[in-house]
């Protein structure tokens, strides 16, 4: 494969794992960052994303040379062959895609492109918007070409480096097959199609995995409510290769950077063209049922009323493996517990510093003194390995709420804890009369 001249525009997650990635695989890539510490940064092999693999990435393109970081695109772009926009398109008002960092982008560097340069959208952006940014750019040298990401947070250097696949769309097909052959090294199977096409992939796809969590949290309800075990269920389930076992964990609802808001934004996309979702809806809905399930349980195992309650809370990062809290579960469950007058002393692996309503912990058996409940909101392995006798001992209750099933119940009841999960029969100490 002979090497490309790349830009990448943003050096979030998706676009400093771009950049790192593509280095590794021999192009010559020049990172943008309008923040200049950030860049001076990464310029100096300082990673602040906690993402595994990616730190070594970086080092080993900064030593060959092949990877550098600058701020200003304008003059970053002037020799190259392809262009991906990796820039931030957060929930904006109403739901829908917010844009603007994209057209900053594409107004900026527009009529300094070299011709035939392609223009790459990397972040999830609404379906049109290819149409959109070769309107804006105006010039017919320049093919714009739409190449979603599918990584996910705390595996997105193996995610890049092992695709299921590689979609990429564009009304000039020469262009797409070009930005296909980026990745021929990785000999995944790649979907060469129209920019509306690969576009939606990305929304389908994400928004399928919102709604089979949905399912799957519904399914948990349902299991508790007839006496039934959803691992179990899942587990019978998944064997079948038509739903795969993936997906089917139930837990506090989904969140995390991506699902929320492409689910609110393929709702809105319906929406512009007549018509109603009514599924997605109700996925997003379910969500929030999911939540409020959740906090009626951590009532339940005080008691009835939160108002009061001393909370310990494990995990707070919207997944194991990530400090990211966008979006996370485990922060909209414990604001809603904060708002019902429970007191919240929080731990998480990964996240410190100050969070309104709670206060954060450093040391994991802090989380257990004096309190009524423990609560588990994030799957961090390490909670599994934390001395449950001694917990117990700390707590003045004697229930551990785990809404992501990740402890051994047997071993909490060992201890002399209540274990209460999601979808599971309870587990108790037999009360002798
Ligand atoms: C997701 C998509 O998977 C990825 O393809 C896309 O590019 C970005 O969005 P990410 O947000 O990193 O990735 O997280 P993911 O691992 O997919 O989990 C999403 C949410 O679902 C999390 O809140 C997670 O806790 C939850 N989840 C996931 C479950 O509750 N149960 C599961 O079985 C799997």
């Amino acid at each position: 494969m002979t090497a490309a001249r790349i830009v990448v525009v943003g050096t979030g997650y998706v676009g400093l794992t771009t950049g790192a990635c593509l280095a590794s695989l021999g192009h010559r890539v020049t990172c943008v960052d309008v923040d200049q510490a950030k860049v001076a940064r990464l310029s100096a092999g300082r990673v602040d994303i906690l993402e595994p693999g990616l730190s070594e990435l970086v080092a080993r393109g900064l030593t060959s040379g092949r990877l550098t970081f600058v701020v200003g695109a304008r003059e970053a772009v002037q020799d190259a062959e392809g262009v991906f926009l990796c820039v931030p398109t957060p929930m904006g008002a109403g739901g829908s895609a917010d844009l603007r960092a994209v057209e900053a982008v594409t107004e900026e560097i527009g009529d300094v492109l070299p011709s035939g340069c392609a223009l790459i959208t990397k972040s999830t952006v609404p379906v049109g918007t290819s149409r959109r940014i070769r309107e804006m750019v105006g010039r017919s040298d320049i093919p714009v070409v739409s190449n979603p990401e599918f990584l996910r947070e705390g595996t997105a250097v193996v995610d890049f480096l092992n695709p299921d696949r590689i979609v990429v769309g564009s009304d000039d097909r020469e262009a797409a097959t070009w930005v296909g052959s980026l990745y021929e090294d990785l000999a995944s199977a790649t979907v060469i199609c129209d920019a509306a096409s690969a576009e939606l992939v990305k929304y389908a796809a994400n928004c399928f995995l919102a709604v089979k969590l949905s399912y799957v949290n519904s399914i948990a309800e349902l299991c508790e409510r007839l006496g039934a075990d959803i691992t179990v269920v899942t587990e019978g389930m998944g064997y079948d290769r038509r739903i795969g076992r993936s997906f089917l964990k139930p837990g506090p609802g989904w969140g995390g950077s991506c699902l929320p808001k492409d689910t609110s934004a393929l709702v809105k996309i319906a929406e512009s063209v007549q018509y109603d979702f009514g599924l997605l809806n109700s996925a997003i809905e379910e969500n929030i049922a999911q939540r409020d399930r959740v906090v009626a349980k951590i009532a339940g195992a005080v008691g009835g009323t939160l108002n009061g309650a001393r909370i310990g809370v494990l995990g707070l990062a919207f997944k194991a493996g990530t400090n990211d809290l966008r979006d996370s579960p485990a922060l909209a469950v414990s604001s809603v517990l904060c708002a019902l007058g429970a007191e919240l002393t929080a731990y998480d692996p990964a996240v410190g510093g100050e969070i309104a309503g709670m206060t954060v912990v450093d040391d994991p058996y802090q989380v257990a003194k004096a309190a009524d409940v423990v609560v588990v909101l994030t799957e961090w392995d390490e909670f599994k390995r934390l001395d449950w006798s001694y917990m117990a001992e700390q707590m003045d209750g004697d229930t551990v709420v785990d809404t992501r099933n990740l402890l051994d119940p047997q071993a909490i009841l060992d201890v002399g804890l209540c274990w209460q999960g999601i979808g599971r029969p309870r587990v108790r100490r037999e009360v002798n009369a």
